[in-house]
Formats: C-alpha cells, sequence, structure tokens
C-alpha cells in the first residue's frame, strides 16, 4: 500500500503544469492559488505571464516565471474599457505565448508538461494547444451562477431581446431565477459587439477544452455548477474556495497598508464595516461623496479603501469635504489597499461592504462576513443577487449610490435582528466551506479527480 502510495507520488513530482493567468488582480490571485494548490500536489509549476501587471517571482521561489511582451502602449492600459483592453492582449499575445511555450515543450531537461492551464479570458489558448497537441484546462474565476448569466445573455442578445429600459429593467429573466433584467451581467465598452464575441468566444472554447475548474463548490452552488456542465459537456472540477487553501495576499499587484490591521486592534468584536470595491471598479465623484455621508451617519466604525483610481479624475482623497476623516474622531480609517483576507478575519471586523466580485465574495463567505452589496459591473451584478436572494447572507442597495439607503443598511447589518439572520447564514456557509475541503468533502472530491485526470 505504501509502496503504491510512493510511485504515485514520484509519478506526479514528473508532471509539470504551465499556467497562464490573465493580468488583472481579480483573475491573477485565483490562477496563483491555483498553482499553489497543485504544487502542494506535487507538480511542478510553470507560469507564463505578460509583462503588465506581472506577479511578483520572488513570492513564489518554488515556482519557475517566464514573462512575455504584451505589446500594450502605456496609453492603452486603462480599466475604464477592460473589453477593450482584453481584447487587444488577446490579439498581442498570440505569437509570443506560442513561441515561449513551444520553447518550454522543448526543454528536455524540465519534467514534462502534463497540461496548460489558461484562464477562460484567454481565447485564443486553445487553438495554441490545439496546435502543440497539448491539452488544456480552463480556469473559470467567477461563479458558476454568473457563467449562465453570461449564457443567458448572449442568448438574449442573439434572439435581440436587449433593448430594455425602464420599469422593465426590474423585471425577472425566466431562465436564470432569480437574476432580474437589471442583473444581467452587462459591461460597459465602445464595441458591444467585441463584448459579446468574447463571451462567446469564452464558451466555444471551454466546450473545445479537456476541461473548466471553477473556483466555488456544490454547497453554494450545487445546481448552477450541474447546468454549467450541460453548457460545456466536459469536466468540471469544483474545487474551491480557493482562498481556503492559500491566501491571494502573494499576488497582489499593491502594497498592503498594515496600518489596516493596527487600526482594528483598537476596536471593539465585530464592530468595524469593512469597504472595499476591488481593483478595477471606478465611481464618479457624486457617488462617493454619497458613499462617505452614508459610512459619516451610520455611526458605526469603519475601514474603508480607497483605491487610486476609485474615484474618476481623482487621485486619491481629494474629493471628501475638508477634514472628514477628523470630524469621524477615530470611527474611521482609509488606507490605499489592505491585506484583505486578514482584515476579513480580524475580530473586529463585522460586515464587508463590498461591490461583490467573485474573489471578495467567496473571502467573505470563507471568513463568516455578511455583505452589503453594491455591485459595479458584469459578474458583480449576478454575486450581489445571488448572496442577497439566494444565500441570504447580505443586504443588497437597489438604489446604488444614495446616502439614506447607505446608513440604514448600515446599521440593519452591523445592529439589527436581521443583520444577526444574515450573519448566521453566513457562519453556516462558512462551515460548509471548511467541510468541502476536508477528506471527503466535495471540493476535496473534485481535486482528487483532476489530479487523477492529469496523471
Ligand atoms: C474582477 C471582477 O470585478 C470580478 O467580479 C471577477 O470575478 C474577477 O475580476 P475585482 O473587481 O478586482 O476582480 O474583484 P475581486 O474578484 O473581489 O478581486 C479583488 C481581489 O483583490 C481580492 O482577492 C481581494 O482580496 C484583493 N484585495 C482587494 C486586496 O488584496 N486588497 C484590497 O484592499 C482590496
Amino acid at each position: 500500500m505504501e509502496n503504491s502510495t510512493e510511485t504515485k507520488l514520484q509519478q506526479r513530482m514528473g508532471r509539470r503544469l504551465v499556467l497562464f493567468p490573465l493580468p488583472f488582480q481579480g483573475h491573477l490571485n485565483p490562477m496563483l492559488q491555483l498553482a499553489n494548490i497543485m504544487h502542494a500536489r506535487g507538480f511542478s509549476i510553470t507560469i507564463i505571464h505578460t509583462h503588465f501587471n506581472s506577479p511578483n517571482p520572488s513570492n513564489y521561489p518554488h515556482f519557475t516565471f517566464h514573462s512575455i511582451p504584451d505589446g500594450l502602449l502605456e496609453s492603452q492600459v486603462s480599466f475604464s474599457d477592460a473589453i477593450a483592453l482584453i481584447g487587444l492582449l488577446n490579439i498581442n499575445c498570440v505569437a509570443p505565448f506560442q513561441d515561449c511555450l513551444s520553447r518550454l515543450l522543448l526543454q528536455t531537461s524540465e519534467e514534462p508538461v502534463a497540461c496548460l492551464v489558461t484562464d477562460y479570458l484567454w481565447h485564443f489558448t486553445q487553438a495554441v494547444a490545439n496546435s502543440l497537441k497539448l491539452s488544456r484546462i480552463v480556469l473559470r474565476t467567477n461563479s458558476a451562477a454568473s457563467s449562465l448569466a453570461f449564457a443567458a445573455l448572449l442568448s438574449l442578445h442573439e434572439r435581440g431581446c436587449l433593448s430594455i429600459k425602464g420599469p422593465q429593467l426590474e423585471s425577472p429573466v425566466p431562465e436564470i431565477p432569480p437574476l432580474k433584467v437589471k442583473d444581467l451581467p452587462k459591461i460597459n465598452t465602445r464595441d458591444e459587439e467585441v463584448f459579446y464575441q468574447q463571451i462567446a468566444s469564452a464558451f466555444r472554447e471551454g466546450r473545445a477544452s479537456s476541461g473548466i475548474i471553477c473556483n466555488s463548490f456544490e454547497g453554494l452552488e450545487e445546481s448552477e455548477l450541474s447546468r454549467l456542465h450541460e453548457h460545456f459537456r466536459v469536466p468540471i472540477f469544483a474545487i474551491g474556495p480557493f482562498q481556503k487553501y492559500f491566501s491571494s495576499s502573494s499576488s497582489s499587484l499593491l502594497a498592503h497598508d498594515q496600518s489596516s490591521i493596527t487600526w482594528l486592534d483598537k476596536q471593539a468584536h465585530r464592530s468595524v464595516i469593512y469597504v472595499s470595491f476591488g481593483s478595477i471598479v471606478e465611481m464618479d465623484e457624486t457617488e462617493f461623496l454619497e458613499m462617505a455621508f452614508g459610512l459619516a451617519n451610520s455611526e458605526q466604525p469603519f475601514l474603508w479603501v480607497v483605491r487610486p483610481g476609485l474615484v474618476r479624475g481623482s487621485e486619491w482623497l481629494e474629493s471628501l469635504p475638508k477634514g472628514f476623516l477628523e470630524m469621524m474622531s477615530g470611527r474611521g480609517h482609509i488606507v490605499k489597499w489592505a491585506s484583505q483576507q486578514e482584515v476579513l478575519a480580524h475580530p473586529a471586523t463585522g460586515g464587508f461592504w463590498t461591490h461583490c466580485g467573485w474573489n471578495s465574495t467567496l473571502e467573505s463567505i470563507c471568513e463568516g462576513v455578511p455583505m452589503i452589496c453594491l455591485p459595479g459591473f458584469g459578474d458583480q451584478r449576478v454575486n450581489a443577487r445571488y448572496a442577497s436572494e439566494v444565500w441570504k447572507v447580505g443586504f443588497l442597495l437597489e438604489n446604488g449610490w444614495e446616502r439614506g439607503e447607505i446608513e440604514r443598511t448600515i446599521r440593519r447589518l452591523m445592529a439589527e435582528e436581521e443583520g444577526q439572520e444574515r450573519r448566521r447564514r453566513v457562519m453556516h456557509l462558512k462551515e460548509m466551506v471548511n467541510l468541502s475541503v476536508k477528506p471527503g468533502g466535495s471540493s476535496h472530491r473534485s481535486l482528487e479527480r483532476f489530479v487523477a485526470q492529469l496523471l
């Protein structure tokens, strides 16, 4: 018995995975967490990455890194049109990626490559993998529910059913309950057709792949995952949440301000609302001020991440009223970037006001922190609706940035019985996460299945 385990381990040691993350914070984090998970399973890891938003290799001395030129000009790097940027990357990186991967496959001194794992938004990589006779596994960094919503959105677009405005935005979308028309994962971009082509490519290339890894777990999205399987008809491995295995802090592109933790250390148990909108959401000055007054009027302590670039046209905090923080007399703390998982795990953190990026949503669930949801665009809208109406672990701000509703909702979450009920539900999900990653749990079994497929 021991001998056969040893042989299996040796076989694993002889395998190499090549991973190609999309260079956005919300995509780098899960890919590098997956790399750590697979490394812990005995695989050696090679990361191919763009120059733009390159991960820091010194945080991963156990991996091999290869950088490829992405041809991006400084003027082209803008998150205000992420779809255009993804489109450009998918054109510029074809030849450098193909060259790099071909060279890696020829290296006889290295272990043989078992497969290529790429982000689902690297559309061109399936064709490259086919040409090199290498199997490709896709990492979907979003929820299964939002993947289904993207499929429904594409189908509505193709049937010409999307010119809906006004009160109709509140209507349900029958194909994907409980989503409303306003929850469809639209993303603003200068050429809408490109957006729909990207959704179609992700589905087409996913169906041509050897399997799909989802950063999710059955306890949360069982029926969505099985419907996703019907869409793709390739093996689906729901092995998440990755954040339960490894923190995302080593792939952070910005430096963490450690004053978040020292400030939290001085606050009462579960008293603080942590506020962060991830790495790419932007807002205008009016929205920012509604946020500031909502927080101030709630009279709850808050830790607020204001990322440089969060407020369009502002460097950082210039649009806040003069003396805003002083007026809070220590009740508020603002940083440019925090160590989010550490903040969510801190005993003083009682709630998370989030844009519902998928990583943030999972991190909140893993730490048992209830949410206030204010999605920006795309999959965030679906996650927000699910968090508030399906999993019932948060409250959705239906009217967007409106100080009165913000103030009431913070109180509702932090100080009222309804908020306590949401906390109990998220604590229950946290327990389910813990069970799912243990031997015998659904994510653990999916990971075993994935490793078996690779071998
Ligand atoms: C984007 C999309 O918005 C998201 O919906 C999609 O699923 C992935 O890509 P982003 O907007 O950055 O990501 O949000 P999110 O998915 O939540 O990822 C943000 C990451 O940055 C999280 O892992 C979070 O821990 C980290 N973070 C955020 C920090 O480390 N510090 C901070 O101060 C804020």
